[in-house]
């Protein structure tokens, strides 16, 4: 049993699915969660006194830093787990037919927002003592297209390959510092994450699909509870030795 009693947490995407689950697990736990999402409060965190939400659009340049500027106005100044879950997918899209608008967005919400968080969370991890002999951790929601070009379209295979480039660079960068930060790289996941299945790209999505429906069928999917409590193993102490790592939860899909 992990206990994240007292900690402070900003969790992205807490709105639905998998962040919504991670929330609820930190809180049931005993910790502090900084909510922040583009949608409203889900109703399923309503309840818990040490909930605060943060409705922002973390593609808005200065929504991270704002972000974790009211963290510290709501719960003091220390913040001991980032974990950055809030994302999009593309609509398999290919480069031949990518518009600017689409890599923009997946981009900003997938890579760019995640990367400002940390950069504004490290800040604030390295001026605070180290508790249990870390000073905090972060973990990053990449994906099976973090690894894979088979899987999604160009913008979010991109994304997401950046991030765990990202996590390496920050886990290694700061190791010394006793700031861990690794990522989890989930296959299908049972959440209403928004595919717009009137504008896939059909002619990609067939050239991708024998390896995408390996993954995707009823069976081989994770419930949302099922990623969640892997992350919180992963920003726990109980993971204290695990630094850079990028995990998959895709019930063996990888290994194709
Ligand atoms: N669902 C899957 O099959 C799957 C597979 C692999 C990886 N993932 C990754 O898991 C993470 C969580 O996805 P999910 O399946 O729970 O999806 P979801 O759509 O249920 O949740 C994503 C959350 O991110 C929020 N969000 C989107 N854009 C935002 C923005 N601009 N600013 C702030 N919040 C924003 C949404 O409002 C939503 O609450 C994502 O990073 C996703 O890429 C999902």
């Amino acid at each position: 049993m992990t206990t994240m009693q007292g900690k402070v947490a900003i969790v992205t995407g807490t709105s639905n699915g998998v962040g919504s689950s991670v929330a609820a697990m930190l809180l049931s736990q005993g910790a502090f969660v900084f909510g922040v999402d583009i949608a409203a409060a889900s109703s399923s965190l309503s309840g818990y006194l040490n909930y605060r939400h943060h409705q922002s659009d973390l593609s808005q340049p200065a929504s991270p830093i704002d972000a974790v500027k009211a963290c510290a106005a709501a719960f003091g100044a220390r913040i001991d787990v980032l974990i950055n879950v809030a994302g999009i997918i593309d609509h398999y899209g290919s480069v031949d037919t990518l518009t600017d608008d689409i890599w923009d967005k997946v981009i900003a919400v997938d890579l760019t927002a995640p990367v400002r968080l940390m950069r504004a969370v490290v800040s604030v991890m390295l001026k605070q003592e180290k508790i249990d002999g870390e000073r905090g951790a972060i973990l990053n929601v990449s994906s099976r297209a973090g690894m894979s070009g088979a899987t999604a379209g160009v913008a979010y295979t991109s994304a997401k390959h950046g991030l765990i480039g990202a996590t390496k660079q920050v886990a290694f960068r700061f190791r010394n510092e006793k700031i861990r930060c690794n990522a989890v790289a989930p296959g299908g996941v049972l959440t209403n994450m928004a595919l717009d299945k009137e504008k896939l790209d059909m002619q990609a999505t067939p050239a991708i699909d024998a390896v995408r429906l390996a993954g995707q069928s009823y069976d081989a999917m994770n419930t949302p509870d099922e990623v969640a409590s892997v992350i919180i193993y992963l920003v726990s102490s109980a993971s204290r030795g695990v630094n850079g790592a990028i995990l998959p939860i895709d019930n063996g899909w990888s290994t194709i």
